[in-house]
């Protein structure tokens, strides 16, 4: 398998973490050797109830033998997605009541900035330095990191930046500003929260400006944060929220709120302004019923912050700068990426997974799934203590 790996698939790095997956269940992965390996990354913050939650697997079998695919999005009445639309909205205030569901978060980030541009007349997009928003030309305009988007040049026009949390900045927004789209917390930048009431302040300038706020909350959506979603935390409605990840654990997804009014400049002059033929396919919609429901039944949303608790107060390490993030999106900070890197890939050697951050090369991510447990988080913590002191030890430079 690791020949053909190398050999027909893609790869996207020279150096893969190649671990052969056997299966995996909760917060484990067990190898080809039957080895167990515990996950600190579900997936990129993807795998919210860790693998294969019986219930989610449930659902998804169930809906399986019913039917998957019968028309493109928006056509037929299809109970899995009209039921966790309703659902789903039900959680979110008056101004996030249209759900539009797609495949991925990248196609969901496509939508909103064709949706910000149709809405508005303008074309003015700002976005954050050091922002991640997805790999499509779209969103890939809006990455606030040149070394990894300038050899895909020419990219959408008229998208600028602004240095998240930089007060001073906000008044670059103006009448001819079509959206300002930023991550609630900052992903790949450095697990960055925003700060007094920045969001809040951006709101109220998109406010004044006639501007469109537009959120992503693809990685600390769906409870990782403590609450369903983060700009909760921050005394900011978005009009536009974009959202994926962990919002079906681990199946393919994204998704666009806002308002029904706004969500309507997508069916006319032209109609079809956005189509897909798997948005809101309905096993998967139904794998993200079943995670939404589990999230509020098994008290996911107060578990990511109680569980932060015991990762900060077991993570402690002279070599550890700082713990940035909220609830389960958690990164330690380092004052050299050599220690990340070692960290990294000896936690690899002794099966617990830890990973990078895309723009941030001292940090190392800790996005468990929401479902670990306090057994787990302290063996975690114990081998992270242990691999920092080996590093101190080796005196690795
Ligand atoms: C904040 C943020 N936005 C957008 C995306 C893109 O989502 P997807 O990989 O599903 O296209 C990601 C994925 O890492 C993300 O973290």
């Amino acid at each position: 398998m690791r020949d053909a790996f190398f050999k027909y698939q893609a790869q996207t790095t020279p150096h893969p973490l190649g671990l052969e997956i056997a299966r995996a269940e909760g917060c484990l992965i067990i190898d080809k050797d039957a080895r167990e390996h515990l996950d600190l990354v579900a997936g990129v913050s993807a795998c919210s109830l860790g693998h294969c939650h019986p219930e989610v697997v449930a659902a998804v079998q169930e809906q399986a033998a019913t039917y998957m695919h019968v028309m493109v999005y928006g056509e037929t009445i299809q109970k899995p997605a009209v039921k966790y639309a309703e659902e789903l909205c039900s959680k979110l205030p008056q101004e996030l009541q249209c759900l539009y569901l797609v495949n991925s978060g990248t196609e969901a980030m496509e939508a909103a900035i064709k949706l910000a541009r149709r809405a508005t007349g303008r074309t003015e997009i700002f976005a954050a330095k050091n922002a991640y928003h997805g790999s499509t030309l779209g969103s890939l305009s809006l990455m606030g990191y040149e070394a990894r988007k300038g050899a895909f040049r020419p990219l959408l026009p008229d998208v600028r930046f602004l240095h998240f949390n930089q007060e001073k900045e906000i008044s670059k927004i103006t009448t001819h500003t079509a959206a300002v789209i930023l991550e609630t917390i900052q992903g790949g930048a450095g697990f960055i929260l925003p700060q007094n009431d920045y969001l809040k302040k951006v709101r109220e300038r998109c406010d004044e400006v006639g501007a469109l706020l537009v959120l992503d909350e693809i990685q600390p959506g769906f409870g990782r944060c403590g609450t369903l979603f983060a700009f909760e935390q921050f005394n900011c409605t978005p009009d536009l929220l974009v959202i994926g990840k962990g919002m079906a654990s681990g199946m393919p997804i994204g998704g666009l709120l806002s308002s029904f009014e706004l969500m309507k400049t997508l069916q006319s002059e032209p109609k079809l302004g956005h189509i897909t033929t798997f948005g809101g396919n309905a096993v998967i919609a139904a794998a993200a019923r079943a995670t939404l429901k589990a999230l509020y039944s098994e008290n996911h949303l107060e578990g990511s912050l109680e569980k932060e608790a015991l990762f900060r107060i077991q993570l402690k390490h002279p070599l550890i700068k700082e713990i940035r993030g909220r609830g389960l999106m958690l990164a330690l900070l380092f004052e050299r990426a050599e220690i990340a890197n070692f960290l990294v890939l000896e936690g690899i050697k002794r099966r617990i997974i830890l990973f990078w951050l895309l723009f941030e090369p001292c940090a190392v991510r800790l996005t468990p799934p929401l479902v670990i447990s306090k057994h787990q988080i302290t063996h975690a913590c114990q081998q992270i203590v242990d691999i920092l002191d080996s590093f101190e030890q080796l005196g690795v430079d």
